[in-house]
This record gives C-alpha cells, structure tokens and sequence, in this order.
C-alpha cells in the first residue's frame, strides 16, 4: 500500500471549513481505491495562532513541514491582522523556503458553470497559467527609509535570475508539451520593464529551442488580457511572472464562472521539498461560518495533489465527481448563484465515489 503523508493546514476564514470537506473527500477516494493510505497531520497555524502567540507559525514549523509529502493549504487573512503579516508569516514563508517556484493554475469551464463570457465553453477556454513563484516582484526585496517625513522614500525591487526564469521557462514548456495543443504564452511587459523583462524573453527563446514541438508566442500582459477576454481559444499553457500571473489568474478564475472553484498547486518540481496545495478563494470572512463556502476549489485542489503524489486514477475519479457536481445547479453553493450549502456538496462528491460511478 503507498503511504503519503499529508500536512493540513486550514489557516483562516472558510479555509477551515473547505479543508475540512477536503479531508473527508480525500479519505472516501483513499477508501475507495484501495491501493493508497494517507495519513493527515492538522497545524492549527494562521491568525488565531498569530494572536496568541504574535507569530503565524512556530520557529520550527517548516522543519516540521518538511517530511510531509504534500502540504493541503486552506487560506489566509484576517480582517485584524494586516495581509502582509498573515502572508509573509505563513503562506509565503513556506512557498519561498520550500522553493516551490512552480504556482500553477488550470482555468476552464466546467459543466453547468455560465462564464461571463458569451460565447465561451468548455470548449474554447481550457488553460493553465504557470506563475513565477519564487522571485520577481515578489521577492521582499526593498525598503523604507524617512518613514512618515516628506522625504520618505520606499522601493519595491523585482528580482529576475537567470535561473529562476530558465527554471520556470523550462517547467512551462514541458507542461505545455504534455497537453494536446502544445502550445505556450510567453507574457512580459518587455517593452517597458527592460532589463528582467528582455531577458525573460531572451531566456524563452533559448529555452524553446529545447522544445522543438512546442509552439509558441509572446504577448504583453496588458494586451494579453485583452486576448483573454475576446479571442480565448487561441491561449492553452501560459507562463508569467509572479505578480503579472497574479492579476491574470484573477481574471481567469472570473472568465470561468467562479473563484469558488479555482484550484493552485505550488510546486517544488525536484521534490526535495514538499509541495503546497490550495484553493486560490482565499480566508473570504464575510460567508466564514456560514456553512456556504464551495469547497470545490477545494476539490480541485486535492485533484493537483493527488496527480503530484502519483494517485493519477484518484485525481481522474475526484474530478469526475467534480464535474458531476458542477452539472448539476441543485449542487450550486451561493457564490455558483445556487442555494447549496458546504456539507451538501461535500456529501454528495463522497456518495459519488462510495457509488463507484465516477
Ligand atoms: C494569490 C493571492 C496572493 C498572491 C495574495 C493573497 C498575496 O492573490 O494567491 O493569487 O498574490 O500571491
Ligand atoms: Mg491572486
């Protein structure tokens, strides 16, 4: 039997109560199929945690991190707490440290989800956005100096290495290369920003000379999500630094129907660390307690886990589930436009795949 051994880690908001679904789902499909066991350890880290012990997560919390196979992430963020605390404490602490460079997020339209779009389908809008996850303009690199005086002065430096765009390049070529359409987007804003960003596009065309069956084009990201929204059969893989892959998930997650749904994996492709997975939603405290939050972001989320721990027939299965649950509008939490609640839904997906006909 393979063993995974999987960190929980709801965090805050309605991450609880979806990564609580997600167990649930996860131990029914384990059940299931018989030939996998995962074994889950919960950490109570996040806000709650912050305000009585004024850290996010212990001193020894990534070396306790570290053995797992996967770690299963809610969300974070509290309305008291400030955002670059509850992030920087927890959830960035641990993709930077484990250097899970790869943040990857599929967007499509599943069954009996409406896009805002009119005429996109499941069809025309199926893609996978590969974000830079390591560096960037994310790379807390910067500083304030005259706080509070006329004079003050802040900077936020973007940080681009050879290897951090080589190794990313390479990741999203390969992913592009393992879908039918081989075929990748290259997105800059190289016009501009000229010296991180030429090299991007410098660093893509060396690497796509590895990939010879990969097609491939460059786009600025300003016109990329004008491509997005009026011609978005012509995407399939698309790769972008860190915060221009930030903004562009967003406004993919909202071309598919909802950000309920919208799934992340943040990998450390080597595996010498363990990787991360959540749902992109975030802690959302307005539905927090409700018993209202989809947890099929969630889900979907535990499909990406499943793939990355080898479990390819479970992911298959739990997706399927997925898809039946997304057919069919009785399934629909609030933020689908429907009346369901989180148990509804997670009771449903576990009684698809206790039914065997997923
Ligand atoms: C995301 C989120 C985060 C990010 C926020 C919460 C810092 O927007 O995962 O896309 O920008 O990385
Ligand atoms: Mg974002």
């Amino acid at each position: 039997m393979r063993r995974h051994r999987i960190a929980a880690i709801p965090g805050d908001g309605i991450g609880q109560e979806v990564i609580d679904a997600g167990v649930r789902v996860l131990d029914a499909l384990a059940k299931r199929d018989g030939g996998f066991g995962l074994a889950f350890e919960t950490f109570d880290w996040g806000s709650d945690y912050y305000r009585k012990h004024g850290v996010m997560m212990p001193a020894d919390g990534l070396a306790r991190l570290k053995p797992f196979d996967a770690i299963y992430f809610g969300a974070v963020g509290a309305p008291d707490v400030p955002d670059h605390v509850t992030l920087w404490g927890l959830r960035l602490a641990i993709c930077q440290s484990f250097d899970q460079y790869a943040n990857v997020r599929p967007a499509r339209i599943l069954p009996g989800i409406q896009s805002p779009l009119r005429n996109a389908t499941a069809k025309n809008l199926d893609w996978v956005i590969v974000r830079e996850n390591s560096e960037g303009e994310y790379a807390g690199q910067g500083g304030r100096s005259h706080k509070g005086l006329p004079e003050e002065i802040a900077t936020e430096v973007a940080i681009f290495t050879r290897a951090g765009v080589t190794r990313i390049m390479r990741y999203a070529f390969a992913l592009a290369r393992s879908r039918p359409r081989k075929l990748l987007t290259v997105v800059t804003k190289s016009n501009a920003q000229r010296h991180g960003l030429v090299m991007w596009d410098d660093i893509a065309g060396e690497v796509a000379v590895e990939f010879p069956d990969v097609t491939w084009d460059k786009m600025l990201v300003d016109a990329m999500t004008m491509r997005m929204v009026l011609r978005p059969e012509t995407l399939d893989t698309v790769v972008a630094t860190n915060l221009h892959a930030d903004i562009l998930t967003d406004l993919a997650a909202a071309l598919v129907g909802s950000l309920g749904i919208a799934p992340t994996a943040n990998l450390n492709p080597g595996g010498k660390f363990p990787s991360m997975f959540e749902p992109i939603h975030g802690s959302a405290f307005d539905i927090m307690g409700k018993g209202i939050a989809n947890p099929l972001g969630a889900f979907w989320t535990a499909t990406m886990m499943l793939d990355h721990l080898g479990e390819k027939a479970a992911s298959a299965a739990l997706m399927r589930a997925i898809e039946r649950a997304t057919a069919d509008p009785t399934l629909h939490t609030p933020d689908l436009g429907g009346k369901a609640t989180t148990k509804a839904v997670t009771d449903a997906i576990i009684g698809f795949i206790q039914g065997g006909n997923t």
